[in-house]
């Protein structure tokens, strides 16, 4: 699973990503590239196009046209050893109790009125954390963190 989220756990504004991170996207880009995506309709509607250089599948409960769609099941029955859930909010409810690692950055803001979270992470340990400064195509500083998915005891 791999979600920028705002200081206060918010994805989303109006249909629409509430920052310009650059670092991130390139960030975002470097740990999908080649592997299989996994969106809900709504992000997909906020994408120009599918994003090039990866299996694209989109979730709806609509038959969409002009791209892979598939439910919950056949995701999860997928032979890929790993699948990126790219969101939105939706999505990430539904994936996180089968999810093995989170990417979440943190980007340093709290978003006015945003109408999208990420849900609670839970059940899962921080096994990495990275500050990143702002770039000049960033709006805001970051944290990057890596969750993994605690072992049961
Ligand atoms: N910050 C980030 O990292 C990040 C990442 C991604 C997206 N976002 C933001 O998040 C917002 C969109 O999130 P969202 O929660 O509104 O929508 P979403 O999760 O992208 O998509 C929701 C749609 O997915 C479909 N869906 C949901 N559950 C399903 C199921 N069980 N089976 C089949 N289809 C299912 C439905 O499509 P139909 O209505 O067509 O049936 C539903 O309307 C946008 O603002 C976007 O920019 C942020």
């Amino acid at each position: 699973m791999i979600v920028a989220c705002d200081e206060n756990g918010a994805i989303g504004k109006d249909g629409d990503l509430p920052w310009r991170q650059s670092t991130d996207l390139k960030r975002f880009k470097s740990l999908t590239t080649g592997k299989t995506i996994v969106m809900g309709r709504k992000t997909w509607d906020s994408l120009p196009s599918a994003l090039p250089n990866r299996r694209n599948i989109v979730m709806s409960r609509r038959q969409l046209e002009n791209v892979e769609q598939m439910d919950f099941e056949e995701i999860l029955d997928l032979k890929e050893t790993e699948i990126c859930i790219i969101g939105g909010g939706e999505i990430y409810r539904l994936f996180l109790p089968v999810t093995e690692k989170i990417e979440q950055t943190i980007i340093h803001t709290k978003v006015e009125e945003p109408d999208t979270w990420f849900p609670e992470i839970e059940g899962f340990d921080l096994i990495n954390e990275t500050y990143s400064e702002a770039g000049t195509n960033d709006d805001f500083p970051m944290t990057f963190r890596t969750w993994g998915r605690s072992v049961s005891p």
